[in-house]
């Protein structure tokens, strides 16, 4: 089969010469690229992502094995989403880095793609990008940073911050422990170590079949990170001549297997939207309702923060992902092939669990029932998530009066107020986080208790948005309404005092008025107007799908491949 560089590179004309003088001014001689699979190494390498700042070290390790398999290498950066430094979310650029990713590689001369990604949204951004370009690739994740510590006790990303931090709203954690802890959380490259949305996103990257096997869970900062970037270049090199592509990979059984492995995982939330984004761009459509399904029947196996004990270094000890899938294989659709040229149920052949305290059996799992359940009723019409695993059982079957918070500041300013007029039944209903309304639909959805409650030894309460909520947060939270209430949603007509039913068992999440006061309500209840009327964040505005549907831009749903080529003759 003709190598798609060879477009490039195998023209006797004057654009050949310019192609081929342009990697020739970089030092290489034709024998370097002509004829050879070119590799690209798709990069979110960036010094505003500490997650991912050791990324060009194993973009090195993946050059080395691109080489010995007598490829040719060319790294590139694209933007990188950092959770932690942006605003007002990474969530709100996941799209902008999914063109980046599928329009460099259309661009250039590259055959294939090894992509380097780690925090949040990096990893389902490359997989959107290159589910739509669908060239040969295999996914790279940097891995977890090692687990935190403070004073001899473990610290997890995120979730023991949230915890610390309500301590000391209730008065609880001085300034220097405070400070001690800032300290004491990520120390080192890396990303969050709880099974957080990183290290979810990372997993299913392995369950799809989109990362040599194993791949997901080795500390950013051991060396058989290294060693599995060289084995990643060498078999792109492969993959490249076998012309696997991510459509033979990421089929509809595949999505299938990574709904089941994020039960088995206790995994994020977010994980639910970025799948069904990933899913859409390959025109395979994943509805709520077969996440409920699958998570139905799907025991819930790795004992990780925020549902379970221990951290990603335990987890990778006690065997990682394989592990995980070796145990569910009776679930799975084993038979699915993998960038390793193999099945799961050949890669998982001779995997071993080390510690079935980390990664139960299925006969004795972390919780019982699902981890996670796709709600609707009359407040979401079109579907909300929760994550049971990290729920209060006492609150699943719960009827509350509500406490509004028409935006995210009003909520800010009036949580920690004396005079709230809240009580610990009360249900918290935060509105305008989803895609529109935030926009961007940031993690705002796990509602601070209210301070005053905090004093009284309340930590958890019934709470619900149209926003999303950190991978590393737990609660009692139901999130992802939709439809969202500045696009017109029934959560928009919800008033201070509404009882609000939420019934996990039955699936269910009602707002208690009268069918005719509920239609009364939503006859005046219109759309906001936008915000913004320039630039990316009116496309964004414009574009942008709902929860359900993947909150990608509907103009980049299904169609993968390449666009139609005609080489153009231009020069600058
Ligand atoms: Fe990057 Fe958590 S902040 S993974």
């Amino acid at each position: 089969m003709a190598l798609r560089s060879s477009r490039w590179f195998d023209r006797n004309d004057e654009v050949g010469f310019n192609h081929r003088a342009a990697l020739r001014s970089e030092g290489f001689t034709p024998h370097s690229f002509q004829g050879r699979p070119v590799v690209g190494i798709c990069n979110s390498w960036s010094e505003l992502n500490n997650c991912n700042l050791h990324l060009r070290a194993v973009a090195d390790a993946v050059k080395r094995g691109v080489w010995a398999a007598g490829g040719f290498p060319l790294e590139f950066m694209t933007i990188s989403l950092a959770e932690e430094l942006m605003m007002p979310t990474a969530m709100l650029y996941r799209n902008l880095m999914a063109i980046d990713v599928e329009e460099m590689v259309r661009a250039h001369p590259l055959d294939g793609v090894v992509l380097l990604c780690g925090c949040d949204k990096t990893t389902p951004a490359q997989l959107m990008g290159i589910a739509s370009m669908d060239v040969p690739a295999i996914v790279v994740p940097g891995g977890p940073m090692l687990n935190g510590r403070w004073r001899n006790q473990p610290l997890g990303s995120g979730t023991d911050i949230w915890k610390t931090w309500d301590e000391r709203r209730a008065g609880q954690v001085s300034d220097e422990k405070w400070e001690e802890l800032e300290g004491s959380i990520s120390r080192s490259a890396g990303h969050c170590m709880t099974m957080g949305t990183a290290s979810t996103m990372t997993s299913l990257a392995e369950a799809l079949g989109m990362t040599l096997s194993g791949a997901a869970s080795i500390p950013a900062v051991d060396s058989r990170r290294y060693a599995n970037a060289e084995a990643s270049g060498r078999r792109i090199v492969e993959l490249i001549k076998e012309n696997i592509r991510p459509s033979h990979v990421m089929t509809p059984a595949a999505f299938e297997n990574a709904i089941r492995v994020l039960a088995a995982l206790g995994g994020s939330t977010n994980a639910v939207i970025h799948l069904i984004a990933i899913a859409g761009r390959l025109g395979i459509p994943l509805p709520l309702s077969k996440f409920d399904e699958l998570a139905r029947t799907t025991p819930m196996i790795a004992n990780i923060q925020p549902s379970g004990q221990f951290l990603m270094e335990e987890f990778y000890y006690a065997g990682g992902v394989p592990a995980v899938i070796k145990e569910l294989l009776p679930l799975l659709y084993g038979n699915e092939l993998t960038v390793t040229g193999k099945t799961h149920a050949q890669n998982v052949q001779d995997v071993e669990c080390f510690n079935t305290d980390v990664i139960r059996p299925r006969s004795r799992p972390v919780c019982e029932g699902s981890h996670l359940a796709a709600l609707q009723g009359n407040l979401a019409p079109n579907g909300a998530v929760i994550k049971i695993s990290a729920a209060s059982p006492h609150l699943q079957q719960h009827t509350g009066r509500a406490v509004v918070f028409e935006h995210y500041e009003e909520m800010l300013q009036q949580i920690d107020r004396t005079d709230l007029d809240v009580d610990e039944n009360c249900v918290l209903v935060l509105k305008n986080g989803g895609p529109v309304g935030g926009p961007g639909m940031p993690e705002w959805g796990q509602i601070p208790i209210p301070s005053k409650l905090l004093k009284r030894g309340v930590r958890d309460m019934v709470r619900l948005s149209d926003s999303r909520m950190s991978g590393t947060s737990f609660g009692t939270v139901v999130l992802h309404i939709s439809p969202e209430a500045a696009v017109g949603g029934p959560l928009g007509v919800v008033k201070n005092g509404d009882p609000i039913q939420l019934d996990v068992g039955k699936r269910r999440l009602d707002l208690l008025v009268s069918e005719e006061e509920l239609h009364q309500r939503m006859q005046t209840n219109r759309p906001q107007p936008k915000k913004y009327r320039r630039g990316y964040y009116s496309m964004f505005l414009e574009r942008i799908l709902q929860a359900d549907r993947g909150c990608d831009f509907d103009f980049l749903v299904g169609e993968p491949g390449e666009v139609p080529y005609e080489p153009l003759v231009g020069r600058s």
